[in-house]
């Protein structure tokens, strides 16, 4: 098994999950004889300041070049002087454009053992295990014309959705629910925007071709207060970009914490990984950060595009035995036990071990 994976630390806490997520991704290689490649390359805010843009092409071609992309964080408060196509967020999307991936998975899992770090009521908390999936490429992000016009006193951006770019992210999330428990909510806001009601017609058609799946239509506002008062209620929740990014911050409450969330971006040329975290300044450098939004991400690597099952379930299995032996990052701690937090790197190093533990033990098992 060979795999190339472009690594891009990007800004703030970013170099410091990703090198966590790395380890995990080496140690597996290591124990199972794979040969995973790394090569890291600039992006986001530090990408802008040394080389005039937040993408280099140097980084595009790596990207291009790879079997998948990891992806750290990128913004900070001290890249707020650069404007426009020079933003740190503006090489993002520009990434996830140029690999095409438009199918964002954002799984959120309550697990019980970290029950404790959600405000929301444990019993409530039960049971959910949510799977958005955001639509990437479309909507306010992309659509032209966008403008700030200062001569207008006026600014501007465009949502639009075509038919195949709602088909296409459908599928997805149909295919999804068709492997989990059926159920799929569209969430949407039909009741006041066109490109919502155009949604909720495409997707009722593609629905027909998965006739195992029951689909439910929401609308966002009463979706996300639902999702967080009953977030068991739901599973594969599929919705446009905007709604999806909001929601999906909105989910890690369920989770504990942001930290937590990994996601995948999938259905182009090369996959990309990434916690769903910001590059989290006000932590940045101090080795606190929690690493397991980005060690679930090459978790989803691991299944999604090396379709290495196994290893991509030991990799969730150790995050939840680490987590059941107590071990805790700063941000699943109240703030009057945060002296017992363990280190991005030690987290990290736990899973990574508890990975390989869960491998032998997958294997005497089935040598039986
Ligand atoms: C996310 C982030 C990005 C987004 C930003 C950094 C461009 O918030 O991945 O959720 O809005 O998609
Ligand atoms: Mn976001």
């Amino acid at each position: 098994m060979k795999l190339n994976i472009a690594v891009l630390p990007g800004d703030g806490v970013g170099p410091e999950v990703t090198r966590e997520a790395v380890r995990v991704l080496r140690a597996v290689s290591d124990f199972c004889g794979y040969d995973f490649r790394f090569e890291e390359a600039p992006i986001g805010g530090g990408a802008s300041v040394e080389f005039g843009q937040p993408f280099p092409p140097h980084t595009r071609e790596r990207c291009l070049n790879s079997s998948a992309v990891l992806l750290g964080a990128v913004g900070g408060p001290q890249f707020d002087h650069l404007t426009g196509e020079r933003r740190p967020e503006a090489g993002l999307l520009d990434l996830r454009h140029t690999l095409g991936c438009f199918a964002n998975l954002r799984p959120a899992i309550a697990f019980p053992s970290i029950a404790a770090c959600s405000p929301l009521r444990p019993e409530r908390l039960t049971g959910a295990n949510l799977m958005i999936v955001r639509e990437l490429l479309g909507g306010l992000y992309f659509g032209e014309p966008r403008a700030i016009d200062q001569a207008g006193h006026q600014a501007f951006n465009t949502m639009r959705y075509t038919e195949h770019e709602i088909e296409r992210v459908a599928r997805v999330a149909f295919k999804l629910a068709e492997r989990r428990t059926k159920k799929l909510i569209s969430v949407d806001k039909a009741n006041v925007l066109e490109t919502s009601r155009y949604w909720r017609q495409v997707v009722t058609r593609v629905a027909k071709e998965f006739p195992e799946v029951a689909l439910e239509h929401a609308l966002v506002d009463s979706f996300a207060m639902n999702v967080i008062t009953w977030p068991a209620r739901y599973d594969v929740v599929l919705t446009e970009n905007l709604f999806g990014d909001i929601l999906s911050d909105e989910t890690a409450v369920i989770a504990g914490s942001l930290g937590m969330l990994p996601s995948a971006s999938i259905g182009g040329r090369v996959d990309l990984y990434e916690p769903i975290h910001g590059s989290a300044p006000d932590i940045a450098g101090k080795g606190i950060a929690n690493p397991i939004g980005a060690i679930g991400s090459v978790a989803m690597l691991l299944r999604h595009t090396a379709k290495l099952h196994a290893e991509a379930d030991s990799v969730d299995f150790a995050i939840e035995a680490v987590l059941k032996a107590g071990f805790r990052t700063a941000d699943l701690l109240p703030a009057e036990q945060r002296a017992k937090a363990v280190s991005t790197e030690e987290m990290g190093r736990r899973i990574a071990e508890a990975t390989i533990e869960a491998l032998n033990s997958r294997m005497a098992y089935h040598a039986v």
